[in-house]
């Protein structure tokens, strides 16, 4: 479904004013935050936007305070044309696309930080990057003002530390979490795919063939998290390549590790192969998210 304009705004000023407007004549705004690059998976947040407002607003800005000193932010891949183009043969309305100098002014002195969850999990090995996360969402509700804003499965923790911060903080947002799209040999879209070569793409399915078989014994009756989890690190150890940063089964509520699988509970991975991390997530009982 193609749209025939597509606004692209660079400054808080002008999409402020154009937002203002839509407003004012009762229109409804979604926002799909992104760093760009797309791949299926954020076009179907694209979609999942244009089902539950009028005006669908994609932000595209590679946040600079959410990666760590040795990650990839320097080569994180951009293509804005290509995205540009994806997102208009989507439907989306708007690109929100600033500068660093645009979204931090220098000094800039002002972090939100969700204490707890932000520490956990990929919290562990990347220690600054949720607060990276959750300052420049904050930043990006309050330059757009959305009623509903998008996220992707994916990223669980970071939709369960966003939920968090709009309740703590009485955003007036409602967030909607998107299921998240596989290869069709199972692999979690992800930008950071693009880094893996060939041997490591082709054994980089392991990881969602073993949480596969995570829900396959939880069906079959087996709720010992650390039995399941024993299951899980020793089919991705087949992988040759494969180098396990995490398994963690936990409450989607607190993200606290338990020792009995019950509703409220699932499984997040970190797995490096080579110089790529791959995270991915699956419900290992049906969950409302
Ligand atoms: O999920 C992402 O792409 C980013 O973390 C987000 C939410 C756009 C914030 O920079």
């Amino acid at each position: 479904m193609e749209k025939k304009h597509l606004k692209v705004y660079n400054t808080i000023y002008d999409i402020r004013k154009e937002l203002a407007l839509l407003r004012s004549v009762g229109k409804t705004i979604g926002l799909v935050p992104t760093m760009g690059y797309f791949h299926e998976g954020h076009l179907s947040l694209i979609d999942v936007a244009r089902k539950n407002c009028d005006i669908v607003v994609v932000s595209l800005f590679v946040n600079p305070t959410q990666f760590g000193p040795n990650e990839d932010l320097a080569k994180y891949p951009r293509d804005f044309e290509r995205d540009e183009r994806l997102a208009k043969e989507r439907g989306a309305d708007i690109i929100f696309y600033p500068d660093t100098r645009e979204m931090y002014p220098d000094p800039f002195l002002t972090y939100v930080v969700t204490e707890k969850l932000s520490g956990v999990l990929c919290g562990e090995s990347r220690p600054i990057h949720f607060r990276g996360v959750t300052t420049v969402v904050a930043k990006l509700f309050n330059i757009v003002q959305p009623d509903i804003a998008v996220f992707g499965r994916k990223d669980a923790q970071q939709a369960i530390i966003i939920k968090k911060m709009v309740a703590d903080l009485n955003f007036p947002v409602e967030i909607i979490v998107a299921p998240i799209i596989r290869e069709a040999d199972g692999l979690a879209m992800s930008s950071r795919n693009t880094y893996l070569n060939s041997k490591e793409r082709k054994q980089a399915p392991i990881i969602y063939r073993a949480l596969q078989k995570a829900i396959e014994m939880v069906q079959r009756g087996e709720l010992d998290a650390e039995s399941v989890e024993r299951s899980i690190r020793q089919q991705i150890e087949t992988a040759p390549l494969a180098r396990i940063e995490y398994i963690e089964i936990v409450n989607e509520k607190n993200l606290e590790p338990v020792k009995t699988i019950e509703p409220g509970t699932f499984v997040a991975v970190a797995v490096w192969f080579g110089k790529t991390r791959l995270i991915d997530n699956v419900d290992l009982i049906d969950l409302e998210w």
